[in-house]
């Protein structure tokens, strides 16, 4: 059942294997007869009616929020902010006239987002919570619900449902497109199937990913995570999953701003792992690389097949540059698993950890 782990080790591990079935899970469950996105048409005219979006979030939550902002304002010209729950509710930004606030949540029970929910509904704006349990308190208190139907996620790192989350957002954003008749040739559909493939093809490059982990952190005190564009969002995702299992100091970083300081604390065989899926930033992302590597750090890059190197050490089969988060972050989680299990980590249970955070 999808609440054991049969033959897997760690439900982390076993969740991050599901990934691309719940992605194809999420594509029947959105589309009707005629292979048509299907939103209810409340969400369909709130989202049509906000002049701005306010996505507020906590933790991996916050990550896919970061991406989604970027799919919503390329693909449906939707401008969107991405709020830190916990921010929000104690200095909340000026908001536009007509905003629809979006809350991500993979429990729904997120003491911070709640608080901000609390607000937002008293000042008497609409909310849309995109959560991985409908019954849940921020599902039940808001106006409209997305369900990112990732099935049960037990280990306390988030995996399944960050993607999920960003394959829900992406529907949205396409949806938000049609609705407002802009013509995009991004078709989510479409592009979340070759994902789907493609994050199956990266399950099953585990030895890879395991070896990586082997020669590049089982000794490391710290990581470094570089990526620009919609690869600066994953390295974040991909830093924090490290810190979070394996308890190596890691940070992701803008690829061009690492040299404005973070830069000093690479020495002779610090890891620095690289993102380089985004053909527009390419040359740049191999510049900032050679940056860190005069200074002696020990390079680690995923890139995506059309712009990678021979050296590189990951390559993502192709995919639609606003998906490639959601086959990028595979690799950096399995290599997050196998850097926590050589290093004698309690893999699905890290200490100081809670799966859902209740309290503020
Ligand atoms: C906790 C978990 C994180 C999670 C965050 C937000 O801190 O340990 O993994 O990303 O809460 O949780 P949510 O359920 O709101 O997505």
């Amino acid at each position: 059942s999808d609440t054991e782990k049969g033959t897997y080790t760690h439900y982390m591990l076993k969740e991050i294997d599901e990934q691309p079935f719940v992605i194809r899970n999420i594509l029947q469950k959105y589309q009707d007869d005629h292979n048509e996105i299907k939103l209810s048409d409340d969400i369909r005219s709130a989202l049509n009616s906000a002049d701005r979006l306010y996505i507020i979030a906590a933790g991996t939550s916050y990550h896919a929020g970061l991406v989604g902002k970027e799919i919503m304002e390329k693909a449906a010209g939707k401008p969107v902010e991405v709020h830190i729950a916990s921010e929000f509710l104690y200095n909340q930004p000026l908001l536009s006239q007509n905003p629809l606030f979006i809350f991500i949540s993979q429990s729904g029970e997120t003491a911070d987002s709640r608080g901000v929910l609390v607000n937002v509904k008293e000042a008497g704006h609409p909310a849309l919570t995109i959560t991985n349990v409908p019954g849940s308190t921020l599902s039940r208190e808001a106006d409209f619900t997305l369900h990112t139907y990732a099935g049960p996620e037990i280990a306390v790192a988030s995996t399944k449902a960050y993607t999920a989350q960003m394959a829900v957002l992406s529907i949205l954003a396409m949806d938000g497109a049609h609705a407002r008749g802009i013509d995009t040739d991004f078709d989510a559909i479409h592009e979340l199937s070759i994902a789907a493939n493609a994050m199956e093809v990266l399950c099953d490059q585990k030895d890879n990913m395991e070896q990586i982990a082997r020669d590049y952190l089982l000794e490391s005190r710290n990581a470094f995570f570089i990526g620009r564009s919609f690869d600066y969002h994953v390295v974040q995702e991909g830093a924090l999953k490290l810190k979070e299992i394996s308890y190596i100091q890691a940070e992701g970083f803008a690829g061009g701003e690492l040299k404005h300081g973070t830069i000093a604390l690479i020495e002779e065989g610090t890891p620095v792992i690289a993102l380089a899926t985004q053909e527009n930033v390419n040359l740049n992302i191999r510049g900032n690389l050679q940056e860190v590597v005069a200074r002696g750090a020990n390079p680690c890059v995923v890139s995506m097949e059309g712009s990678h190197r021979d050296t590189d050490q990951v390559v993502l089969p192709p995919v639609h540059s606003y998906l490639a988060p959601l086959v990028s972050v595979v690799p950096l989680q399995l290599i997050s698993y196998y850097a926590a299990l050589h290093r004698g980590c309690d893999v699905d249970k890290p200490r100081n950890l809670a799966k859902s955070v209740t309290v503020e």
